[in-house]
């Protein structure tokens, strides 16, 4: 028979024929296989990090990890990087189509309307102490959002949720422009809607004295770029954060909170601020032997590389490569650049990371973009969440609208103590 999976169950001697539709069985097919034995529920996959089991049904992203495709809304990222921008991808990742030239204008126009934030979530960033990492005061004040729009929670108010999705997109920059303003101890700036999303993302980070703020326009397109190539990855850790929180009927600023969360940690979003700090530790190409030594011994890894998902080259990362060399025109040659180069080519030879399938992900030179930019590396991971802040609410939104979709739940094994009585103090 076509398209089905024959199961013998050695247990009971029972078969089963289980349907297959798009590669994957249903889990829910598995739990009439069981036997006689009590308090067996039918039988379970057991999964830990989800590395083999599909939670949803998407049309917003598809990887070919292999190959090293990524395809956004089916339109390839190499083309996307060349030629669209931020905003133009970002209304494809929430609407699915590319924008007519009015309908362009219109969510330019409208997301620049929404940048301000309100003067109490500034004086709320105010008590956090000079040294808070940005990522936390961002987290933090992603979350306090929901206190301030209390239409959030309206989530199947289709217009309320499309106004929370503009509100969010264009305002992380701002709150990210201030928490990093924040930890310089230089007054906030407010948006200037007149220059582009990412040029007004410029100013408020950079702007001093100067009644108006230029932008370099490289530095602008460079930028661009990485929120291009960062605005969506399917169901990663971050995501599925945000589509877990959400479907428990959250507002969008809190799922988002926790989202950003889990971008925050190392092996995710903060992968590019280790990479930066490896590099720096190594100190010099001549180190970098001994420093691969150590790696393949299990002393540490080599950040910035490897992926769930890429077992080629991350197709983002020859992306960043040659963004970097454009950003050192403007900038001058990150000296840890030499550092980089020479471990990815070593790396790229070595028997270890060749075996495994380990190559240089996204984070292995935007970190060194973003520091020749300016930008300290507690900042890194800030920059990734303002991009993948329209992924997550794209995300969310098709979780919402998925009538397949209940409250995130996943089963356990048990593995426990069984029943036993509790001991009074006296007798432990
Ligand atoms: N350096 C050295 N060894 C590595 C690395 C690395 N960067 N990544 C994986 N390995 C090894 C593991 O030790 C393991 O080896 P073993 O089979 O001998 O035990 C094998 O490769 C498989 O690794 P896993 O940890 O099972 O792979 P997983 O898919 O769980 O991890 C991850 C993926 C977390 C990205 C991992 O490769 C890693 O830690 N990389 C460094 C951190 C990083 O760059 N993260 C950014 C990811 S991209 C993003 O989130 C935007």
């Amino acid at each position: 028979m076509a398209d089905t999976l024959t199961i013998t169950d050695n247990r009971t001697g029972k078969t089963y024929d289980l349907p297959i539709t798009d590669g994957a069985i249903r889990a829910l097919d598995l739990k009439k296989i069981k036997t006689d034995a009590p308090g067996d529920t039918g039988l379970l996959t057991y999964d830990p990090a989800c590395m083999n089991t599909a939670a949803c049904r998407s049309c917003i992203t598809y990887i070919d990890g292999d190959q090293g495709i990524l395809l956004y809304r089916g339109y390839p990222i190499e083309q996307l990087a060349e030629q669209s921008t931020y905003l133009e991808t970002a209304y494809l990742i929430l609407n699915g189509e590319l924008p007519t030239g009015n309908a362009l204008q219109d969510w330019t126009y409208q997301i620049m309307m929404h940048t301000m934030v309100h003067e109490n979530i500034k004086k709320f960033m105010e008590g956090f102490t000079y040294d808070a990492h940005p990522m936390g005061v961002f987290v933090s004040t992603v979350a306090a959002m929901s206190t301030f729009y209390s239409d959030g929670k309206l989530i199947f108010d289709t217009d309320r949720r499309k106004l929370q999705i503009l509100r969010l997109i264009a305002k992380t920059p701002t709150i990210a422009a201030y928490a990093f303003r924040h930890s310089i101890g230089r007054p906030y700036v407010y948006p200037d809607n007149d220059l582009g999303f990412t040029g007004n993302f410029l100013n408020m980070l950079f702007k001093m004295t100067e009644l108006k703020y230029q932008p370099n326009p490289a530095l602008e397109r460079a930028l661009d770029v990485l929120f291009i190539l960062h605005a969506d990855h399917e169901q990663n850790c971050s995501t599925s954060t945000m589509r877990g929180i959400g479907s428990s009927h959250a507002d969008p600023y809190s799922a988002l909170a926790g989202a950003a969360a889990a971008l925050y940690g190392p092996l995710h979003g903060g992968a590019n601020e280790a990479v930066l700090r490896m590099l720096q530790e190594i100190g010099s190409v001549a180190n970098i032997p001994a420093f691969i030594k150590r790696v393949k011994a299990g002393d540490g890894r080599l950040m910035g590389f490897g992926h769930r998902i890429y077992k080629s080259y991350d197709p983002r990362a020859k992306i960043i490569k040659k963004t970097a060399y454009e950003v050192f025109e403007v900038t001058g040659k990150n000296p840890l650049l030499d550092i980089a180069l020479e471990l990815e080519r070593i790396a790229l030879e070595d028997d270890y990371f060749v075996t495994r399938k380990l190559y240089p992900n996204v984070d292995f030179y935007s970190g060194l973009i973003y520091q020749a930019m300016n930008f300290p590396s507690d900042m890194f991971a800030v920059l990734f969440a303002i991009a993948r802040t329209v992924g997550w609410v794209a995300q969310w939104e098709e979780m919402l609208l998925d009538t397949e979709q209940k409250i995130f739940r996943p089963r356990q094994i048990y593995a426990g103590a069984g029943h036993r009585d509790y001991v009074p103090m006296a007798k432990r």
